[in-house]
């Protein structure tokens, strides 16, 4: 069942572009407008919304950090993302014109789920974005949108992440039709590159070969760091997440623009830096203040491993190490970014000898709070 490969994991990582198309299938029609019938909470409730809250946990959380990201810039609606299991205790600020939207793949997680039964008690509607058919939060929420990665086995969530990210680039999209906010040359060229995001990630499982082999030499460390900036910076923390709960190694992500209020002093000879670069078209500011940062670590020892897009060369100087990606527009990149990251932690698991699909001390849906 595992279809020739020695781990779910790998499995599910080459399942992504089928899931990632799987769960866009039918959503998009001809002329580029979103058809989300399946969203049962009416239009006119959406107009009115005026804040978007996202509630998750783990990986989840990390899609939705990225969310946000989309539904600011292309509904201009306030979006505020929380841990599921941090909300409820901080008394939020709900009402009727709140939309809170519960992102989990297994839809069983206990924290994720009394956040959205808090949120519905202060008359909030509810938006799960789930991957198991007829699973508790989809059936306590108003209304919900699959994502359509398949079974995900493994503990360590791959295609659930990659697929949660179309579905809430959906959302954001929808909202902003719904609302008629944006509908420019913009929104329509993003559709046009998320209709074939899935070929641009199995282009990124093509070249995965030297990631492994990276990986393989880096066994012996102690610590690995994570940079990036705008959607790049959740990126960061997902390549963190799967490299602790898998390679049991102590990685951190960081927003570049804070190394020099404390991280930075952590950087020593030869520790590696992953470093995710935003595209160098569009916002190029962003670009090159992640140029100089990387130039800064790189002054100060470390062993830089940059992921940019293909024909970025302003990085190439100051890279160790060069993982290229295609391009896409910025709040895309997510999709492509995240790829080898994923890699990179399967392959230094396996190297240090650990239970890929099945680390020490964690189970695949957290039922407990
Ligand atoms: O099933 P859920 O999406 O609600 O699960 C949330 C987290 O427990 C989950 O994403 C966890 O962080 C993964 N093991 C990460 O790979």
């Amino acid at each position: 069942e595992k279809g020739g490969y020695d781990y779910f994991m790998l499995k599910e990582i080459a399942e992504q572009p089928k899931a990632v198309a799987d769960t866009l299938l039918g959503r998009i029609d001809g002329s580029g407008s979103l058809t989300l019938d399946e969203v049962r909470i009416p239009p006119g409730v959406l107009r009115e919304i005026d804040k978007v809250v996202i509630i998750a946990c783990g990986t989840a959380f990390h899609a939705g950090l990225i969310a946000k990201y989309a539904i600011e810039h292309w509904t201009r609606l306030p979006c505020e993302v929380e841990l599921a299991s941090e909300f409820r205790y901080r008394d939020p600020i709900l009402d009727a014109q709140t939309l809170v939207i519960a992102i989990s793949q297994s839809g069983e997680t206990m924290d994720t789920l009394m956040a959205l039964r808090h949120a519905r008690e202060q008359g909030s509607k509810v938006l799960a974005i789930c991957n198991t058919n007829g699973s508790t939060i989809p059936r306590e929420s108003d209304a919900v949108l699959y994502t359509h990665a398949g079974p995900e086995v493994a503990v360590a969530s791959t295609k659930a992440f990659l697929t949660q990210l179309v579905a809430c680039y959906l959302v954001a999209l929808y909202l902003g039709q719904v609302r008629g906010t944006k509908w420019g040359d913009e929104i329509r060229a993003v559709i046009r590159d998320l209709s074939s995001i899935s070929g641009a990630v199995d282009e990124v499982l093509g070249t995965m070969e030297p990631v492994r082999e990276l990986a393989r030499t880096l066994a012996t460390k102690k610590t690995v760091l994570f940079l990036g900036r705008h959607v790049g910076y959740p990126v960061a923390l997902e390549g963190a997440l799967k490299l602790k709960e898998l390679a049991y190694m102590h990685a951190e992500g960081f927003a570049a623009g804070e190394l020099k209020h404390g991280p930075i002093a952590l950087i020593e000879e030869d520790m590696p830096v992953v470093v995710v670069v935003p595209s160098p078209r569009g916002r190029s500011v962003l670009h090159d203040k992640i140029v100089s940062n990387i130039q800064e670590i790189r002054a100060r020892g470390a062993r830089t491993i940059v992921i940019a897009e293909e024909g970025d060369e302003a990085v190439v100087p100051y890279a160790d190490h060069l993982v290229r990606v295609p391009a896409t527009p910025t709040l895309l990149q997510p999709l492509v970014a995240t790829v080898p990251l994923q890699v990179f932690a399967c392959e230094l698991a396996t190297a240090r000898g650990n239970e890929v699909d099945q680390p020490r001390n964690l189970a695949k849906s957290v039922t407990v709070e």
